[in-house]
C-alpha cells in the first residue's frame, strides 16, 4: 500500500511533533503493509511565492536519518488554495507530489461548490492535475458536486480511517465510494493511529477488496509513477457492515 497524504515531517505543522513520534509511525506503517508514503505538510497558495521553508528540508533530513528500512519516504506539500493559482505553483519545485504533475491540494471547510471548481480548473489550466484532499470534509460536498469537480480533471482522496467513521464526513465519505467517486484512499496522519490499512482491512471484509487495492495501492502507485488511474467501481457497503466493523474494531482494540 502506498499512503500520498501525511503530516509526518517533524515540528513543522499540526502533525508529528518529533523525529521519534514519526518513525514510530513509519514502524507501524511498515508492519502494516504500506510501503511508500508522502510527506505533506501544509502550505497555501499565499505562501508559495516564498518557497518550501527551509525547515521542511532540515526535518526531512533528520527524519530520512532515522527512518525504518522498508518504506520509501516521498514529498510533497498539501496545498491551501486560499487564492488564485499563478504560473509559481508550477514553476516552484517541491509543491506536487513526488515531483509528479499531480498536486494535493485542499480548501477550507466551508468552500462553496463553484468556487471549489472555480479553483481545481485554475489547477488544470497550469497543466497540474489536483488531487483533492478528503472532499468529505467539506460542507458543499454532495455526489453531484463531486462528479463535477471530476469532470473538470480533479481526483479524489478519501481520508482513510473517515470512512470507518459514524455520520457527517464519514457518511458522506461512504456516498462518495457507493456512486464511485473516490479515487485513492490516504491516512492524513498526523503523527497518529491513522493507517490506510485499516480501512483497507474493512472495505476488503465488506466485499469491496478490488476497490480497496485501487484505492489503497495501484492508483496511489500511478500516481507516483505518474501515469494515469483507473476509474474504482462503486462500492455500496452491506447493511449491518458498519455494526459488525465496530465489533471488530473493539476487538483488535482488545488485542493491542
Ligand atoms: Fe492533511
Amino acid at each position: 500500500m502506498i499512503d500520498l497524504h501525511s503530516h509526518l515531517l517533524p515540528g513543522v505543522d499540526d502533525g508529528s511533533r518529533t523525529v521519534e513520534q514519526s518513525v514510530e509511525v513509519l514502524v507501524k506503517m511498515v508492519a502494516s503493509g504500506v510501503t511508500a508514503v508522502c510527506l505533506t505538510p501544509h502550505h497555501t497558495v499565499s505562501r508559495v511565492a516564498r518557497g518550501v521553508p527551509a525547515a521542511h528540508d532540515a526535518a526531512y533530513a533528520a527524519l530520512t536519518a532515522a527512518a525504518p528500512q522498508g518504506i520509501v519516504l516521498h514529498r510533497g506539500v498539501e496545498l491551501m488554495l486560499d487564492r488564485p493559482v499563478t504560473p509559481a505553483v508550477k514553476e516552484e519545485p517541491g509543491l506536487t507530489l513526488a515531483g509528479t504533475r499531480y498536486i494535493l491540494v485542499e480548501f477550507s471547510r466551508l468552500v462553496a461548490a463553484q468556487a471549489a471548481a472555480n479553483a481545481l480548473h485554475q489547477v488544470v489550466q497550469l497543466g497540474l492535475i489536483p488531487v483533492l484532499a478528503h472532499p468529505e470534509r467539506y460542507k458543499s460536498c454532495t455526489p453531484a458536486v463531486v462528479a463535477h469537480w471530476k469532470s473538470i480533471g480533479a481526483l479524489m482522496q478519501l481520508d482513510a480511517t473517515t470512512l470507518l467513521g459514524g455520520r457527517g464526513r464519514a457518511q458522506r465519505a461512504r456516498e462518495l465510494l457507493a456512486h464511485g467517486l473516490g479515487d485513492i484512499m490516504a491516512g492524513d496522519n498526523h503523527g497518529d493511529d491513522r493507517l490506510i490499512s485499516l480501512a483497507h482491512h474493512y472495505l476488503s471484509e465488506a466485499g469491496g477488496s478490488f476497490q480497496a487495492d485501487l484505492l489503497a495501492a495501484k492508483n496511489p502507485a500511478a500516481i507516483l509513477e505518474g501515469g494515469e488511474l483507473e476509474p474504482v467501481p462503486p462500492l455500496v457497503l452491506k447493511a449491518g457492515f458498519l455494526t459488525k466493523l465496530k465489533r471488530l474494531l473493539e476487538e483488535l482494540g482488545e488485542e493491542e
